[in-house]
């Protein structure tokens, strides 16, 4: 059995390996993934705008639609319906991702779209995935950009973990925070999942949860504290393992203060209840450009490159890029 190895940690056991996604000079590609959990919070127009924003500065990207059964990616960066798509490799019609790469209007990015896929995300087999990933890092880019589409199937959970940069959209609705809150809770316990073969710990996760109640285990957090009550040095290798799940909120379509302020709230939360280190990339306002320029097909950024919205994703894609810029006071600028 071998331990496939993803950005985020240790995969599930299987025959196949899937190494890391390093170039040949051993210089790494950075895979961003863009989730979130739900529907229409602006996964889509993030991932297109991040890529754009990267190519212009002379980055080779590479967008990737995962959102099969709702992809849409195309038609945001102004391309007509891809001849070409994921189907085709996963159906081995073709050998290689680079086989089904599609050049944009944009110099120095390029898609993989999924669109009319006959495909669903979650109906995507193990080792459909695992060719999937084994070959992305095969791609030449600097940047490959995942577009993830909603839900939390293992499918979604493992791309998002099999990425260096995990990004999760949120907008400032009941329903959005909830399915964040499912999303990040599902990812953690999916890398939890996947770190149980290397780490040995898979009989003690599954006898602690078998009595989950009497062991008071509501959070990932209270499951991490009774595992390093079993038996210490597990629990310690078990942290540090899952310190390297951070992912990285972007709060988008903004009206008020109240809904930037809902970025720091989420993030207390997934640390106090989950245990869980997030980092607050910023926020993105809701602005009427974004269907304008939908309509004219035509990228956001291309059609309005001096709007505030544009501002707002130059802050986000600043700290992205330079990880040491830090979203700290949180004021909505006007
Ligand atoms: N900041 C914003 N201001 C105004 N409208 C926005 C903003 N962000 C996204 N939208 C609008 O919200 C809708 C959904 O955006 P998008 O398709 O990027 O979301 P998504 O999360 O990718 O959705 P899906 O889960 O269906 O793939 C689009 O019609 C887009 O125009
Ligand atoms: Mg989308």
């Amino acid at each position: 059995m071998g331990v496939i190895f993803s950005k985020q940690g240790l995969n599930d056991a299987s025959s196949e390996y899937i190494q890391p996604v390093t170039k040949d000079g051993g210089k790494e590609r950075v895979i961003i993934s863009v989730g979130g959990g739900k529907g229409g919070v602006g996964k889509t127009l993030i991932a297109a705008n991040l890529g754009i924003m990267l190519a212009r500065e002379g980055r080779r990207v590479i967008l990737i639609d995962l959102d099969l059964g709702g992809a849409n990616l195309h038609t945001c960066l102004g391309v007509d319906l891809p001849k070409s798509t994921l189907s085709d490799f996963m159906q081995k019609d073709v050998t290689n991702l680079s086989d089904i790469l599609i050049e944009t209007p944009i110099n120095n990015l390029r898609l993989i779209s999924g669109a009319q896929d006959i495909l669903d995300i979650a109906n995507i087999k193990y080792m459909q995935k695992v060719r999937f990933i084994n070959k992305l890092k095969e791609l030449d880019a600097d940047y490959i950009i995942l577009d993830l589409g909603a839900g939390t199937s293992f499918n979604t959970l493992d791309f998002f973990l099999a990425s260096d940069i995990g990004i999760v959209t949120i907008v400032p609705e009941p329903t959005s925070i909830e399915n964040v809150y499912r999303f990040i809770k599902s990812a953690f316990y999916r890398k939890l999942k996947n770190a149980e073969s290397s780490l040995k710990i898979k009989k003690m996760v599954d006898d602690i949860m078998k009595n989950r109640i009497a062991n008071g285990i509501s959070t990932p957090s209270d499951l991490l504290k009774k595992i390093e009550e079993t038996e210490q040095d597990i629990g310690e290798a078990v942290r540090k393992e899952m310190a390297s799940f951070s992912p990285k909120l972007i709060i988008n379509m903004v009206r008020s203060q109240t809904d930037v302020e809902i970025g720091h709230a989420v993030s207390s939360v997934c640390r106090k209840y989950f245990g869980i280190e997030t980092e607050l990339l910023g926020y993105i306002e809701y602005d009427n450009l974004v269907w304008q320029s939908i309509r004219k097909k035509n990228p956001v950024i291309l059609e309005f490159p001096n709007s505030k919205l544009i501002s707002d994703f130059n802050r986000v894609y600043k700290r992205i890029i330079n990880p040491n810029i830090r979203f700290i006071d949180g004021a909505l600028e006007r």
